[in-house]
């Protein structure tokens, strides 16, 4: 395993389906969701732009909360409007890439860890070593109700939840040791019973004899992401994540972040180079600063309101149907995310915003911090990276795939230039690349609440 210290690494945010309700509507923007070739081409202009992995978001209902209706998530093509199940698009992208992480977002609180440890194993080997996981513990009622319950878990429950579904996943990737597979047709010996374990879990809420019905993952266990804002997220998100996404509005508020994850995760006996922290970044690239201002502006125009409030109401779990368009966001308690309402307090207060504005913001995810020239945007990212915000970035597209392209073809060139970004690949799994070492058998005991 050899990475450089000094190199930024980077994660694509995609959405199997649409995602953004001005980005699917803007000239030239390719609209075949429903084919595998859409992810396929995203996943080779990625791999030319050495990024680390392409990283499918997901959730598992169509979101309801604004006014509690479906309507304006499906007539804008919001983020929920439409998601193909991403698992099985990642198969599809590593076969055309040799280098690109492929990761899918699942979420523990209603999947059974059997299903899922076998099918990050298997998405492991079939892309030799290149597969992640967004653990996620969802927010909604409106997914609960898509898996026979009426509301979601509350956030200490469904953290506990997850702890136990790691640990349960770890272990199935442990049942087989990793020289338990021999394939000796002479002996004859496939695999070495003594080498593969039950596991006999009991717990609070799995019951799992084992083992797994897949040898051990190439890189052990597939690389684990987690995006947990509160406290007991950032907690959970410390202790078991390699790489953490995060979204913060300004360079301080993502310095702040930074600085308590390394710290919470080095209390959990880790190194704070073990854990990853890359925020989102959406750049909007111009030939001038005036041009990229100008795209922003179109991409605005194409984002009705309600398409980006539908979208926050889903992700604050808030109803924000009653609440006057024309003044800003109030004080509200929220159930859902908090990042994201860090996130929009931030932004209304700074620039003035109101909901009206703000629903078009955020539908667009256009955040001015990455608008302008390649050159601009490099320098931006290189601040962050520079000044002790991040480890690299979660790249968003605001159309796609003209955005990710735009990116590859002006951004990375400036980056690579300025020796931030790396010009080849320097391993053969995604764990090598990102500079994370290879968890040894039995590593889920360090990683579990309380050890
Ligand atoms: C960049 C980013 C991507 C995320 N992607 C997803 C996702 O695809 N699905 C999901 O259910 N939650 C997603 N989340 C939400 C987080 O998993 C998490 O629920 C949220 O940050 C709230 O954290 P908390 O549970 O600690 O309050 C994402 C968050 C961020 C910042």
């Amino acid at each position: 395993m050899s990475t450089s210290q000094n190199q930024m690494h980077l994660a694509a945010f995609v959405t199997a389906g649409p995602g953004r309700p001005g980005g699917w509507r803007y000239p030239g923007s390719e609209r075949n969701w429903l084919s595998a070739s859409y992810y396929q081409h995203i996943g080779r202009v990625l791999e030319q732009g050495r990024f680390d992995l392409m990283f499918f978001a997901d959730i598992l209902s169509v979101p309801d909360r604004l006014g509690n209706s479906m309507d304006s998530q499906l007539r804008y093509g919001s983020l929920g409007s439409l998601r193909l199940d991403p698992t099985p698009i990642l198969a599809s992208v590593a076969a055309v890439t040799r280098h690109l992480g492929v990761a899918a977002t699942v979420s523990t609180s209603y999947l059974e860890p059997f299903p899922v440890a076998r099918s990050f194993a298997t998405t492991d080997h079939l892309s030799d070593g290149r597969a992640a996981w967004n653990v996620v513990t969802s927010f909604q009622d409106s997914e609960a109700r898509n898996f026979g319950n009426d509301r979601h878990i509350d956030r200490d429950k469904r953290y506990e939840r997850a702890d136990e579904f790691l640990e349960v996943a770890c272990k199935l990737w442990d049942s087989w040791d990793d020289d338990a597979l021999v394939v000796d047709p002479a002996a004859p010996l496939f695999a070495d019973p003594e080498r593969v374990h039950r596991i006999d879990h009991e717990g609070e809420w799995f019951s799992v004899r084992g083992p797994l019905n897949v040898s051990r993952p190439p890189q052990g266990y597939p690389v684990i992401i987690q995006a947990g804002a509160s406290p007991k997220g950032r907690d959970f998100a410390a202790r078991w994540s390699d790489v953490i996404f995060c979204s913060h509005a300004s360079l301080e508020s993502a310095r702040e972040f930074y600085q308590d994850i390394k710290g919470r995760a080095v209390r959990h006996g880790r190194r704070a180079e073990d854990v990853k922290i890359l925020p989102m970044a959406n750049p909007v690239i111009g030939p001038t600063t005036e041009a990229a201002r100008e795209t922003e502006r179109q991409l605005a125009d194409l984002v009705p309101p309600l398409a980006g409030l539908s979208t926050l109401a889903y992700h604050l779990d808030i109803d924000l149907s009653g609440l006057p368009l024309d003044e800003p966001l109030p004080d509200v308690d929220v159930p859902g995310v908090q990042g994201h309402y860090k996130e929009v307090v931030e932004m209304t207060r700074r620039d003035g915003l109101t909901l009206r504005e703000l629903g078009k913001r955020y539908g667009g995810r256009t955040e001015g911090a990455f608008v302008g020239t390649a050159a601009e945007v490099a320098d931006g990212m290189e601040r962050w990276y520079t000044e002790g915000a991040c480890d690299g970035f979660t790249v968003g597209a605001v159309h796609t795939p003209g955005a990710f392209e735009d990116f590859v073809r002006q951004v990375v060139p400036e980056l690579q230039r300025r020796g931030v970004l790396r010009t080849e690949y320097e391993g053969e799994t995604l764990r090598d690349n990102l500079g994370l070492e290879r968890p040894a058998s039995g590593t889920w005991r360090n990683r579990r609440y309380g050890a």
